[in-house]
């Protein structure tokens, strides 16, 4: 239910701060969010109640990202040193086959993205309640209230959800419930500055925060859902909602320089291809390359990521379905790979692929946090492509996910992403997509945290994610820094350099026609890589352990928050 041009009242609308130095901290995309972690803090919660409370409340004032109709990735490290790595990853319905999106003969990538079939079981709230139930402090019904209130008294429309409507305008009007909630009652986009209120996810939000996960998996919701889906031919069951479990899995563990960094294993990929990454450069001396010439810095980490995402269209998938190689991760094998890569010249070796587009569309959200106590977290969450499938269920307020396009829904057809798959991530029932979702934890040599980073942009991820990391290991950056900087992103097919403008310097504002061409650019080129520009490469949160406390830093290219508590 949207009002009018009420006036600006909320946490949105005070200027944003983008890094905090504290005891308890946290970074969200949304200040609405950062402010409901840093409630949970000032009730005596620690940093799982305060990533559950953020996330919750993500889904309520950045919905077109994440929410409870979508899944999460959860990357926890423990006071005690215990690391937790929660897969809360979608699941394909049952009835899921390798041919559902073929029509007449041909793949559909339409019926994967948009509408009934594209989405995968729901998965956040199974993700936070194992969270809840292993790490969390205070009671599941208080983590809730910050989102509840949102929803009920709503919040200040900023850009990015004005722009999220607008680009699936004509997409949401197909929708009864997403056309109420989200779009005037003349079916334009509300302004900036409205305010959105979402009662009927306000009641959904208080009834799972009083009993539990079970209304959403066996009770009211799963009915309600499935109901609806089944008048628009959608696939999911009762059963699949009854039967999804969030999962542990083992962390990937490599050692970089003097850390150690702990990464989520698949269905993400970007863990084994982070690490992989890393044991690349890891022959290189980073620093040096990067204080001779930037260019090359940026050439390396270029060639670097071109190997890893062959790879990964290659051999990655669900691995509960089909064996991913441990060779991706052997720094043997990455020394091989090191040892073909040039540093004066752009290879054009690898095979295979095809992409669209250049894709500019925000997608997902990461979230962080750490308390004194020394818990931290890395959650990123998502609904897959903005607004999901689109399809908001009647009563409720909660927009499904489109995952179902995450996986490869025909050999060497491309998803929203432009990513190509092979058999590893086809369709199957059951099985998880493959997510490009990469929360990251680095620990010192004596095991304590030093850094904390993720970010959201499907595979631009796990190259933000890498550039994040080697900017505060190898060239001694501060993490607000390395997160503000001009980013690369390459993902070896189509086989371009993505970068954005003042590549070399800091990357403020999203003009792209400030400075687009730099030295770095032009270096890039003339050793051969094709060239594109990008407004915005992922948005990225991280924490960093510093002298003066924990620095939580929120990326300058959207509107977020990053809190501190005392
Ligand atoms: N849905 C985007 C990802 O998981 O990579």
């Amino acid at each position: 239910m949207l009002l009018g041009q009420d006036k600006p009242r909320d946490a949105a609308t005070k200027p944003k701060m983008r890094t905090a130095v504290g005891g308890n901290v946290a970074a969200t995309v949304h200040p609405i969010a950062s402010h409901a972690a840093l409630s949970m803090y000032k009730n005596g919660g620690n940093a799982v109640d305060a990533a559950i409370a953020a996330a919750l409340c993500l889904g309520v004032v950045d919905g077109h990202n994440s929410g409870i109709g979508g899944g999460c990735l959860m990357l926890i490290r423990t006071q005690q040193g215990a690391i937790h790595a929660i897969d809360g990853r979608e699941a394909a319905p049952a009835a899921a086959s390798e041919t559902m999106y073929v029509r007449n003969g041909k793949p559909a990538a339409e019926l994967s993205q948009i509408g009934s079939l594209a989405c995968a079981v729901p998965s956040q709230i199974a993700a936070l309640k194992m969270a809840h139930d292993k790490l969390g402090t205070l009671k599941w019904s208080a983590l809730f209230e910050p989102a509840i209130e949102a929803a009920e008294s709503g919040y200040t429309i900023g850009l990015a959800t004005h722009n999220a409507i607008s680009s699936e305008r004509e997409n949401l009007t197909k929708y009864e419930a997403s056309r109420d909630v989200l779009l005037n009652p003349d079916g334009s986009v509300p302004k900036v500055g409205a305010v959105l209120r979402q009662r009927d996810l306000a009641h959904t939000l208080s009834k799972i925060a009083k009993n539990g996960p079970e209304w959403f998996y066996t009770g009211e919701f799963a009915k309600a859902c499935v109901a609806y889906l089944e008048k628009q031919s959608g696939m999911l069951t009762r059963a699949d909602f009854a039967n999804y479990k969030a999962i542990e899995r083992p962390c990937i563990k490599s050692n970089y320089r003097n850390y150690q960094v702990i990464g989520f294993p698949t269905p993400s990929s970007g863990g084994i291809h982070i690490a992989q990454m890393l044991n690349m450069l890891d022959k290189f001396d980073v620093a040096k390359i990067y204080s001779h010439s930037k260019g090359d810095f940026f050439h390396l980490l270029a060639e670097c990521m071109k190997r890893a995402f062959a790879d990964r269209a290659h051999w990655l998938g669900d691995s509960d379905f089909v064996k991913v190689p441990t060779f991706l991760v052997d720094p043997h094998y990455a020394a091989s790979l090191a040892s073909q890569i040039q540093l004066d010249k752009a290879s054009t070796a690898i095979v295979h692929g095809n992409i669209s587009s250049d894709d500019e569309k925000k997608h997902t959200t990461h979230l962080t946090t750490a308390d004194s106590l020394g818990n931290w977290v890395a959650l990123t969450s998502t609904v897959n492509t903005t607004w999901g499938c689109k399809v908001m269920i009647p009563g409720t307020g909660v927009m499904l996910n489109n995952e179902m396009d995450d996986f490869s829904i025909a050999p060497g057809v491309p998803n929203a992403f432009g990513l190509v798959g092979s058999e590893a991530n086809a369709i199957a029932p059951n099985k998880r997509p493959l997510s490009s979702m990469s929360p990251a934890i680095v620990l010192a040599k004596d095991g304590t945290p030093f850094l904390t980073c993720g970010a959201a942009g499907g595979p631009k991820i796990i190259n933000a994610t890498l550039q994040n990391l080697v900017r505060c290991i190898d060239l001694n950056e501060s993490i607000d820094q390395a997160i503000a900087s001009a980013r690369i992103h390459q993902q070896w097919r189509p086989d371009v350099v993505y970068h954005e403008p003042n590549l070399g310097g800091l990357r403020q504002g999203l003009s792209i026609d400030r400075d687009s061409e730099s030295e770095e650019t032009k270096h890039l080129k003339k050793l051969g890589h094709p060239l594109k520009v990008a407004s915005s490469l992922a948005i990225a949160q991280g924490i960093q352990s510093t002298e003066r406390g924990l620095l939580a830093a929120s990326d300058p290219r959207t509107d977020g928050e990053a809190v501190a508590y005392p």
